[in-house]
């Protein structure tokens, strides 16, 4: 069997938590797109891991890891991550693979992903981890990728021939020494795509999504999205060859977040926003940014259902909205003063009004009305919910 698990909001649904707890049920992880602009929080009780390259697989339970093409390399992020690994499980990333054919974040990318994003007229506010400068140099045909280090003069040529188009002036010699040091450090872990494909065949395979259908850079709030398909649609191109899902899971907070600029008709602007914020600590787990709060849209949820083909639902976080008494739930739009239920595109939402209800809130997970809230989504959505997460531990989810 092949599952995705996808964010269905603007990422932070708590996807990392979710695909550790799947974990179990696959053979291999594999991380298909983003880079370290992800951040995943996995929480293992007496400590907790970060990833933000390193699939989130259970790492007690030595499962396969795979870093497919699809997936912007940052070679110190990934020895760091390592490391952080390695702390807790001894020989961690021993089942750990990293494709060759995945394209490098140079170090460089990260200034000029500032740069670009703050001479726009109204900037994305990126996480500046140089993702959309290394997706934008493979599309160009400038890229490095982790096979180019098996020939130095050509990195370097390669090197050299970056900094001539993005008109820098670049230390050549000494940025190929850290990355040809970094790389070093990881070579034993390489593979080509067609052997990690080939030795995956039979599998069970559980695709790690990154950010959240709404930033998806086709179906997402363009231009305020990430650089990649971070949805459903991107496994196969990240993976690099033909893949079935039996299974598209959907992750989604009983609330919404989102960083960065960018269209968010549910936001809680005011001291409800902040209260959310404090409860569910919505700092983000890359950049540290205060995340932006609101209300659940169901207007935005109908699409992200519709767009990924997400035929499962797991929700996350509910715990946190423990105790208010009251909450509201969007369930349509007024654009233009006409009232709409669904959208067909997302040009628009800057203009929504939301249509809000008011339900009533619950003070734990067991509450009648919290039963009435999942059910309430079910039938908004149109999709089964299977698990609900009760708290940060990977174990913290109940089975519906
Ligand atoms: P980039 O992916 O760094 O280019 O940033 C583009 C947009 O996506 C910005 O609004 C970021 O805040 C947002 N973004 C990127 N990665 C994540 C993530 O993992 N979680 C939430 N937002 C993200």
């Amino acid at each position: 069997m092949n599952s995705a698990v996808i964010g269905l909001q603007w990422g932070d649904e708590g996807k990392g938590k979710v695909v550790t707890y799947l974990s179990r049920d696959y053979d291999c992880v594999v991380r298909y797109s983003g880079g370290s602009n992800a951040g995943h929080t996995v929480d293992y009780g007496p400590f907790k891991l970060v990833h933000h390259l390193v699939p989130s697989a259970d790492a007690r339970l030595k499962k396969g890891m795979y870093i497919a093409c699809g997936v912007a390399v940052d070679l110190k992020v990934l020895l760091e991550e390592i490391e952080q690994l390695e702390s807790f499980f001894p020989q961690g990333s021993e089942f750990l693979r990293v494709s060759k054919q995945a394209h490098v974040v140079v170090p460089f990318y990260r200034e000029l992903d500032g740069k670009i994003d703050s001479a726009r007229s109204e900037p994305v506010g990126t996480t500046r981890r140089g993702i959309g400068l290394c997706y934008a140099n493979r599309a160009l045909r400038f890229g490095l990728r982790l096979e180019d280090f098996e020939d130095e003069e050509l990195l370097e040529r390669k090197l050299r021939e970056l900094a001539r188009v993005w008109n820098l002036q670049i230390d050549t010699k000494s940025v190929l020494k850290e990355l040809i040091e970094s790389h070093r450090r990881i070579s034993h872990l390489l593979i080509d795509s067609v052997e990690a494909f080939e030795d995956l065949k039979g599998k069970n395979l559980l695709f790690e999504g990154t950010q959240g259908v709404l930033l998806d850079v086709d179906v997402g709030t363009y231009p305020y999205v990430t650089s990649t398909n971070c949805s459903s649609t991107g496994v196969q191109a990240g993976f690099g060859f033909p893949v079935r899902l039996d299974k598209i899971i959907g992750v989604m907070k009983a609330y919404t977040t989102r960083v960065g600029e960018g269209p968010f008709p549910t936001e809680l602007k005011g001291e409800e926003g902040e209260r959310i914020r404090k409860l569910g600590r919505e700092y983000g787990a890359t950049t540290g940014r205060p995340r932006r709060c609101g209300w659940l849209d169901f207007v935005l949820l109908r699409y992200a259902v519709k767009v990924s083909g997400c035929n499962e639902v797991i929700l996350t976080k509910a715990d946190v909205l423990n105790g208010f008494e009251k909450l509201a739930v969007c369930v349509a739009y007024e654009i233009d003063g006409v009232r709409v239920r669904d959208v067909k595109n997302l040009r628009n939402i800057h203009k929504a009004v939301p249509v809000y209800e008011e339900i009533q809130g619950w003070t734990d997970l067991e509450s009648p009305s919290f039963e009435r809230f999942v059910k309430r989504i079910e039938q908004e959505l149109g999709v089964r919910i299977s698990h609900v997460s009760t708290g940060s531990r990977i174990d913290d989810m109940i089975a519906l």
